[in-house]
């Protein structure tokens, strides 16, 4: 996203921080609403306490939550595991976590704000990793389902996911969660559009599941830490992941996730709404508050858009260069994707033996289609397909780099090859591809 803006004019529009909401995200509170629990009166105080956050959603109508939480190796499993992992996609749907998926629609994101908050984080030198085309488990929809009223079965709002990986340690740091919230205050404050933003917390309270030391929880320390995450959360922020796990239980830790909805707001807060309910393993609670500080003047924000332009400043008027932005990942990605599984023998197989089943199944539009059906390899770079698709591709149908770096120059290979210092071919093929040997036959 850029931001061209008059030196003169200073855009005075931006997203506010309506709020910070905090609630436990136990699979319990799924399980009472869609057993509808509701006047269950072992079940009945989680929907009293989740009552009073309802309707300031209602009231408040935000447009968009930042919703943190931390999937439960479900989505976000050890063969790649981040620290925190902002969602940039268009919708995120249900996680099936072993029992079925939840009868739920997806949750419609918001790509613009994302793609915002994750340059502006990493300008801020947090190093995030970004998501799309992953289903969320109850870490994110066990809350949900139970906070926002949906009519006709949509939800409210639009959501801007952020998972915490909590479960694998080294985990971050409670002060680098509470860094992270006053970094992501920064981010939504600068986004240049009148929109009403709440921030959400998920995790615990007390609780731990595993081991012999399973079933702990701790209600006088759970009290203590309602209490400090409101008044006093820079003495939570310098606490270990021991010491936490000491007070509230191993998977209790996950607490530190609030201190990223409490950095996101000012030191001038107030608390509306704070409720604790200890049913079975987990201490739920729930916690609203309101920021009643002024708002940041526009300058501010200004010079942190300008901050956030600054390592791709230029970079658009190099010619012949496309710079893979989030925006262009997001657009492309069925394409990508479609690519991406030629590492795949099968996807392959049946690309090489039925090309236009494979487009078929993979629903690839009528333009991408046509793309890869002509292997346009400079059409593919401007709809917004990686090169390392592209050399995957070449892989798979016995295309050198070489063909396909001439190709985009819009050169013949001859001619490629001339400004070479070595004149030789080759690609990413492995010994699948047979068809290496053609190269020399189609030089010309
Ligand atoms: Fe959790």
């Amino acid at each position: 996203m850029a931001y061209h803006t008059n030196k003169e004019e200073i855009v005075t529009t931006m997203a506010r921080i309506i709020g910070g909401i905090a609630v436990s995200h136990t699979p319990t509170i799924g399980f009472a609403y869609d057993t509808q629990k509701q006047h269950d009166p072992v079940w009945e105080p989680i929907f009293k306490g989740f009552e009073p956050v309802r309707e300031w959603f209602k009231a408040q109508k935000p447009d968009v939550l930042v919703y943190i939480f931390n999937d439960h190796v479900t989505s976000f499993f050890f063969d790649h595991y981040s620290a925190f992992s902002l969602g940039i996609d268009k919708e995120y749907a249900v996680a099936d976590e072993g029992g079925g998926v939840r009868d739920l629609p997806p949750a419609p994101g918001h790509p613009a704000l994302a793609q915002h908050i994750g340059a502006s984080l990493v300008a801020d030198e947090f190093d995030m990793s970004f998501f799309q085309d992953k289903p969320l488990d109850h870490g994110f929809f066990s809350p949900m389902s139970v906070l926002l009223e949906r009519a006709n079965d949509q939800w409210p709002t639009t959501v801007v996911p952020l998972q915490v990986g909590v479960l694998q340690f080294p985990i971050p740091t409670a002060a680098r969660c509470y860094k992270l919230g006053q970094a992501l205050r920064r981010a939504v404050e600068s986004y240049p559009d009148d929109l009403r933003v709440a921030i959400v917390s998920t995790g615990g309270l007390s609780h731990q599941v595993h081991g012999e030391r399973a079933g702990f929880n701790n209600v006088e320390w759970d009290q203590q830490f309602l209490d400090a995450i409101t008044h006093d959360p820079a003495r939570l922020a310098q606490m270990t992941h021991a010491e936490f796990a000491a007070l509230g239980g191993m998977e209790g830790a996950e607490v530190i996730m609030w201190l990223i909805m409490r950095g996101a707001l000012s030191g001038n807060v107030k608390k509306v709404h704070s409720s604790y309910y200890l049913p079975s393993m987990t201490g739920i609670a729930t916690l609203v508050l309101e920021d009643q500080s002024v708002p940041t003047p526009g300058q501010v924000q200004e010079r942190h858009r300008q901050h956030m332009a600054t390592q791709l400043a230029g970079a658009q008027s190099l010619t012949g260069t496309y710079p893979f932005t989030h925006a262009v990942s997001l657009k492309a990605y069925r394409v990508n994707k479609f690519l991406h599984r030629m590492t795949q023998p099968a996807h392959r197989q049946h690309f090489l033996s039925d090309e236009e089943g494979a487009f078929a199944a993979a629903q690839l539009t009528v333009e991408e289609q046509d793309l890869v059906r002509r292997r346009d390899w400079r059409g593919l770079i401007h709809y917004g397909v990686s090169f390392f698709m592209l050399e995957k591709l070449g892989a798979v149908v016995g295309t050198s780099n070489l063909h396909i770096y001439a190709a985009m120059r819009g050169e013949s290979l001859e001619e490629f090859l001339k400004t070479r210092n070595a004149s030789v071919l080759y690609s990413v093929a492995g010994k699948d591809s047979a068809k290496a040997a053609d190269w020399d036959k189609t030089r010309k």
